[in-house]
């Protein structure tokens, strides 16, 4: 039998005690506890570590007021003392693929194999062209040489689409549990009007919101019920 060391307690216990709460005490959330939680979040992994996200913190009432109307005023994000925007960036793998190299060149261990990874097959994958035409050629070419042997297809707009919301979903993931950790919860949420979203936080093209999280410390009636699991056998299989 292999005993959980107490950090793995630690994390476990975090995860378990994470829950979506509906309903927050009005205390603020510190600065501090803030920036330690976004510190961690922009650490987790991500698609050729290109961090495709934004944590947009909305700090003007006006601003906060209208993106709880477009949250459809839900009970989280209107008791919630902070709302965050995070958003998943389509077009900003060039500034990051720049920012890899021109890092790796600095820290003197830029390899050919990385200028090609960062500097050619990053602009194969993410350049689409005019109304994503060159996208959907190279998805059918690449779904076509997929039959005869392993081929990246991820190519078109709406992979790319999958690919920025699945990073920056997994940096919300990581800042949930951080909050959590310090003692903080959150409501992550995609019951909201994209498009209105996008246009109040004046998005430039290519991002998305990916989900609002409603920050703060849970309140008695935060939580709507205990946890539902769904049998391990239907999210576990071994093959
Ligand atoms: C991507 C995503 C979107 C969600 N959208 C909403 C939402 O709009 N409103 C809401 O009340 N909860 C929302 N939730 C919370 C889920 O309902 C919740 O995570 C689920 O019921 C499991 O409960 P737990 O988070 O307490 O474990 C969302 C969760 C995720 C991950």
């Amino acid at each position: 039998m292999i005993e959980p060391t107490e950090a793995a307690n630690t994390f476990h216990a975090i995860v378990e005690e994470r829950r979506t709460i509906r309903a927050f005490l009005p205390d603020p959330v510190p600065q501090e506890v803030l920036d330690r939680c976004l510190d961690s979040a922009l650490r987790a992994a991500s698609s050729s570590n290109l961090q495709p996200w934004e944590f947009v913190i909305i700090k003007n009432p006006e601003i906060r007021k209208q993106a709880n109307a477009i949250c459809f005023n839900q009970r989280g994000p209107e008791t919630a003392p902070m709302l965050i925007a995070v958003v998943a960036h389509r077009e900003t793998w060039k500034r990051h693929c720049r920012f890899i190299l021109d890092t790796l060149k600095e820290r003197g261990i830029l390899r050919k194999s990385q200028e090609q990874y960062w500097g050619r097959l990053m602009p194969l994958i993410y350049i689409q062209g005019p109304f994503g035409i060159l996208g959907c050629l190279k998805k059918t070419i690449s779904r076509v040489v997929s039959l005869f042997r392993p081929m990246h297809n991820m190519l078109s707009l709406a992979d790319l689409r999958v690919m920025t919301h699945k990073s920056t979903a997994l940096g919300a993931a990581t800042f949930m549990l951080a909050l959590r950790a310090e003692g903080f919860d959150s409501c992550p949420m995609e019951g909201f009007d994209p498009w209105r979203a996008k246009k109040l936080l004046g998005l430039p093209r290519g991002a998305e919101v990916c989900m609002f999280l409603a920050v703060g410390k849970r309140s008695e009636t935060g939580l709507w019920w205990e946890r539902m699991l769904v049998p391990r056998a239907w999210a576990v299989r071994e093959i």
